[in-house]
């Protein structure tokens, strides 16, 4: 008898649970056969938290989501894709909008690899083995009859209990080669070995050099989708070393070299940090500016993403002009050349500097302590001190908080002193 995780399902969310029922319900109305597949499938049996509701339907997924938006006043149509038999409806639950992706079983035919395939509906089998990985190859049946059931064509649930990244046939990689960075991510994130006829494959084809510069080479921003995945797992160190050693980075670009870091880092607390742009410039640091650009445009990055990751290696850039300089580094140069980056940018200079110790030191008081110093007069206090509105207020208030980093305890009386020595001083100069 086959699996089944009906108490599983139940324990994940009692929106989500009812939910499944009653498409399974409506499903069985209308004569069609639904099934929950995919990642969340996969994390529930690994008891990860995912709620991304992906259903396949045998095999008419729009009459389904029809059927449901008829039903159910409480159901949106939001999205309907004739050609590649997909759908995405959206239920409000207390409030709550809650996505349902349905699409039909189908089969895809590649016309050549690494295409986007011709997509032609067929049976749950086809669409199962379609997949890229045993453990991503699980479908769920949401009938009432026998809802809960797991559907393993492929022993997806051996290699999942077994730890093992595994593809279900042998031109899978050739088929579809973003499913190489795939297999690392969920080796990474999910601590599961590449099982070995699957690594030999991984390696056969990047071995074979079609795959080199892929970036330049596919359409859609599919790769980049999957490295943002990859650079953002907390696993980052091992997501570093199997890039490079399993060759990976040639689909990025021939021309980047292996680089490690023993420094790594740490963006787990902060959500809001995008951590893969921070190692992308960390891959990308040793490239000249001109192919440094190429490959930032190649993988479809914005232009705000860019300028992030710019920003972050001309601060790197500047402070070791510096360095070879023999230049003093202090707080305040630290301060001149990281304010108004973005923390990810910062996050980049302080991670190329991970060997200097010095650097680092002043890098982190700079996010901790001399990023959020501010001062207690403005620009107007300046005014009624008689000072003349214009740029000089500016360059007067940033030099007082130049003077504040080194002296952070400086109080209002303090800084009108300051503001005093600094006006009277440059009066005398013909140029401030
Ligand atoms: N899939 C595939 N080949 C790809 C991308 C996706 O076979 N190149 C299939 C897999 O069965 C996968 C499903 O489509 O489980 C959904 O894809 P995606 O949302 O990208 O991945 P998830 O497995 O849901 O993983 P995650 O939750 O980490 O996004």
């Amino acid at each position: 008898m086959s699996e089944n995780i009906k108490d599983k399902l139940e324990k994940i969310d009692k929106e989500h649970f009812s939910l499944l029922i009653d498409i399974g319900k409506v499903a069985k109305e209308e004569n069609l056969k639904a099934y929950l597949v995919g990642g969340m499938v996969r994390d529930i049996l690994l008891r990860f938290n995912n709620l991304d509701m992906d259903i396949v339907v045998e095999a008419n997924a729009s009459k389904l989501a029809t059927a449901l938006v008829n039903k159910f006043p409480n159901c949106e149509l939001s999205a309907k894709h004739d050609r590649f038999h997909t759908a995405k409806v959206i239920f409000t639950i207390n409030g709550k909008k809650i996505p349902v992706d349905l699409a039909s079983t189908r089969e895809e035919v590649y016309e050549y690899p690494a295409a986007l395939p011709k997509v032609n509906v067929s049976d749950l089998q086809k669409d199962l083995y379609r997949r890229d990985f045993t453990i991503n190859a699980l479908a769920v049946s949401l009938l009432p009859e026998s809802f809960g059931e797991i559907v393993d064509l492929f022993n997806g649930l051996p290699d999942l209990k077994n730890k093992k990244i595994k593809i279900l046939h042998d031109l899978s990689f050739i088929d579809d080669p973003t499913r190489i960075i795939r297999a690392v991510r969920f080796g990474a994130k999910l601590g599961f070995e590449i099982e070995a006829h699957t690594k030999q494959l991984l390696d056969q084809a990047i071995d074979s050099r079609r795959f080199d510069n892929l970036i330049k080479k596919i359409r859609g921003d599919r790769v980049k989708i999957e490295i943002r995945y990859l650079f953002n797992l907390l696993n980052i160190s091992q997501v570093l070393k199997d890039f490079f050693q399993f060759g990976i980075y040639r689909m990025i670009s021939t021309k980047l070299e292996p680089c490690h870091t023993t420094t790594l880092i740490n963006t787990s607390e902060t959500n809001s940090i995008k951590q893969w742009l921070i190692y992308i410039a960390f891959i990308i640091k040793d490239l000249d500016k001109e192919t440094q650009e190429e490959t930032l445009k190649n993988l479809q990055l914005t232009g705000e993403e860019i300028k992030i990751i710019n920003n972050g290696l001309s601060a790197h850039k500047d402070l070791s002009t510096l360095i070879l300089a023999n230049k003093e580094i202090n707080s305040v140069t630290i301060y001149k050349e990281l304010k108004e980056l973005a923390m990810e940018s910062i996050l980049i200079t302080k991670l190329l500097f991970s060997s200097n110790k010095i650097l680092l030191s002043l890098i982190d008081d700079y996010i901790l302590n001399t990023s959020h110093i501010k001062l207690n007069i403005t620009g107007q206090d300046l005014i009624s001190m008689g000072i003349k509105e214009g740029k000089t207020i500016g360059r007067i208030l940033n030099k007082i908080l130049e003077v504040k980093i080194e002296r952070p305890n400086m109080s209002q009386e303090d800084e009108i002193l300051e503001a005093k020595k600094i006006s009277t001083s440059t009066t005398n100069e013909t140029e401030y």
